[in-house]
């Protein structure tokens, strides 16, 4: 069978190599999707680009638009682009650029940083995942950040898996994640204003946490309406940075229907994930999205995703908990640690929904 023909199987995972699955005529049947689950025509998702000018130069009229645009979106969806976000373009395309050398890499390469059986982090060449019953059409590489530190993980992760040769690679991806870390806490800034609970309680509270940075690529496929790049989900952490190339292929699913997240250039997405929304009390959504795939070319994303502490209480700053109390609105989740949703969604996945919703 293919696990044979593609050679490598251990640990009970099994890692296709992309140039095989390419040459196959028809896609394996492990990647194709249920009808009902596959991607199929479908509307552009309204996702309003917030300019973040205002916000770093302390301009109040513009952090009122900023905030009311990102509420916006958040009550209805949890999906946002910024603009003038401060991230330098050269950060960011040498990050992008680094993915798309790093997936170009032999396979065996690719392979000393393959991800360990419990592990969240290393290499993982089209896998079977949480997100799917049916495999993704995707390479992935994953890595941990701590805001705590200075980056230094980052540098000693590519070279203690891959080789002092790749201490450059290193470099540009502490950089990149030192930009999302500044971003990450001025978005909380943005998203504490725009809830009405003041600046500084959520930059706070994420302070001394720290991210999972995972860089995506997806291969052009041959039958792109049978499969699917990433299966539905919402992210469990708190806040998502996605850096997409021009190529498009993020969906939200919203009013009932998938829609597409059309790239904007130098724009990066932003999406709240299930430890936020806890924190707003379910106001601002974790919504369900996937990535499609096509048959034309590869499609880079780095997600960046936010998480607290693993020990902090995930819980409605004060200030929303007497607003709640006031127009008597009960909790919409129990206090939880992020190490405790961590550990849930390992085992829990729900493609219909939040795993948050059968967490609480
Ligand atoms: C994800 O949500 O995990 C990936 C999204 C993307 O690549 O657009
Ligand atoms: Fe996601």
């Amino acid at each position: 069978d293919l696990n044979k023909e593609e050679g490598h199987c251990s640990n009970g995972a099994v890692v296709f190599d992309t140039s095989f699955l390419r040459r196959q005529a028809k896609i394996p049947e492990s990647f194709v999707w249920p009808r009902n689950e596959r991607p199929h025509p479908l509307e552009e998702l309204e996702v309003p680009v917030v300019d973040l000018r205002g916000l770093f130069e302390g301009d109040e009229a513009s952090i009122s638009r900023a905030a009311e645009a990102s509420r916006t979106a958040c009550v209805r969806h949890g999906f946002f682009q910024v603009i003038n976000h401060k991230v330098d373009a050269k950060v960011s395309g040498d990050a992008l650029d680094a993915a798309g050398d790093f997936f170009k890499l032999p396979l065996s390469t690719k392979l000393r940083a393959r991800r360990q059986p419990g592990s969240a982090w290393g290499y993982v060449g089209a896998h079977a995942d949480r997100f799917a019953s049916k495999l993704p059409w995707k390479e992935t590489l994953t890595f941990g950040y701590d805001y705590g530190g200075r980056g230094d993980g980052v540098v000693d992760y590519f070279t203690s898996k891959l080789g002092e040769g790749f201490e450059p690679m290193g470099r540009v991806y502490r950089r990149y994640c030192e930009a999302m870390k500044d971003l990450s806490l001025s978005i909380m800034e943005l998203l504490g204003i725009s809830l009405g609970v003041g600046r500084e309680y959520y930059r706070q509270f994420f302070e001394d946490g720290g991210s999972i940075m995972r860089c995506n690529s997806y291969p052009p496929c041959q039958e792109p309406e049978l499969a699917l790049g990433t299966g539905p989900h919402c992210d469990p952490t708190a806040l998502t940075i996605l850096l997409q190339d021009q190529v498009g292929g993020l969906q939200v699913f919203t009013e009932g229907k998938w829609q597409a997240v059309r790239p904007v250039r130098s724009a990066l997405v932003i999406n709240i994930g299930d430890t936020f929304m806890a924190l707003s009390n379910g106001r601002y959504k974790s919504c369900l999205h996937r990535a499609v795939v096509n048959s034309e070319r590869e499609r880079l994303s780095l997600a960046f995703f936010v998480c607290p502490r693993g020990d902090r209480v995930v819980r409605p700053p004060r200030e929303l908990l007497l607003l709640l109390e006031e127009e008597a609105v009960p909790r919409a989740f129990p206090d939880f640690t992020w190490t405790e949703l961590l550990e849930f969604t390992q085992t829990h996945y729900r493609a219909d929904t939040t795993t948050l919703q059968s967490f609480a």
